[in-house]
């Protein structure tokens, strides 16, 4: 079997593509939509997704502000940049990357962004809103995915999906959006983390498996079924001396053995990263669009 690749660029570029009518409509209102990027330390990761994000912010007419801090920035002081970002008008969405280092709190810190500037979705109340069905600035990672889903002809509802990874950030908000009684939702879903015995077990059955676990080459074409789809959400640095930077990039699938069993999967680089920065990008639409009070916000 031949996989479909699932191109996170080119669906990215689409989705762009969307949003630069209102981005345009924002503009002409009198300011573009804003986006503060808070950077603490030089983390090598965070500094290449900051870098990245905030070119893609250039690329769209989304003004960003760059906020880089040092790795002894307290979290008091980081609380008070927090606190001027929320009170500045030309700021509607707040990012900030994380990991913090262990010396800060990140709970304290994205509870203290103002929920309507909760680009990141992290908030409680983003959170809640989120599980719930109602609108809400729904966290990026998980949002990508399910637009990938979709936009490629594989609907999750009815499907058997199997998450592997329960983070914060991805597995626990995406097995709430899969299980929504809406579009995108409806799925039956499995969240497998370090605790669960034969992982493999969960994903033979899977009709869509997604790997969110941060291990490299996790998951092996073993562990899945003919005709499964992978959604790959993993991006681990592995060393390679033949390479540029003395490392390359691979996912959390084993992805040659796995797209041979596969009849759809996402590659990495090119998956799921391209589409976790646009649906930041959207979210910042969103939030400049009703801090504005513009009718359509979706
Ligand atoms: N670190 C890794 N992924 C993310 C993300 O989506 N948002 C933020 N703020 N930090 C991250």
């Amino acid at each position: 079997m031949t996989a479909q690749i699932i191109d996170g660029k080119k669906i990215a570029a689409e989705i762009q593509e969307e949003l630069t009518g209102r981005i345009a409509r924002i503009t002409d209102g009198g300011s573009p939509p804003g986006l503060a990027v808070v950077l603490v330390g030089e983390d090598p990761a965070s500094v290449s997704y900051v870098t990245a994000k905030e070119r893609d912010c250039e690329k769209v007419g989304i003004r960003s502000f760059d906020m880089r801090l040092p790795e002894s920035t307290t979290e008091t002081e980081l609380l008070e940049l927090v606190d001027r970002l929320n009170g500045d008008d030309q700021v509607d969405g707040i990012l900030v990357q994380l990991p913090l280092p262990k010396h800060v709190d990140s709970n304290r810190v994205l509870q203290r962004i103002d929920p309507a500037k909760d680009v990141d979705g992290f908030h409680p109340l983003s959170l809640g809103r989120m599980m719930l069905g109602l609108p809400s600035l729904l966290p990026c990672t998980p949002h990508g995915v399910v637009q990938m889903l979709t936009r490629t002809g594989h609907d999750p509802s009815g499907k058997n999906v199997v998450i592997i990874g329960r983070s914060n950030i991805v597995g626990k908000p995406l097995a709430s959006l899969l299980t929504l009684k809406q579009a995108g939702g409806n799925a039956t879903v499995t969240v497998c983390h370090s605790r669960t015995p034969e992982i493999a077990s969960h994903t033979r059955n899977a009709d869509i498996v997604i790997a969110a676990i941060g291990s490299a080459r996790f998951l092996t074409a073993d562990m899945v079924k003919p005709g499964v789809v992978v959604i790959d959400v993993g991006v681990n640095r592995v060393d390679d001396p033949t390479a540029k930077r003395g490392y390359r990039l691979v996912g959390d699938v084993d992805y040659d053995a796995v797209a041979e069993k596969a009849s759809a999967i996402t590659p990495v680089p090119g998956g799921v990263g391209p589409m976790t920065r646009t649906m930041l990008l959207h979210n910042t639409v969103i939030a400049a669009e009703r801090r504005r009070n513009f009718t359509e916000a979706s």
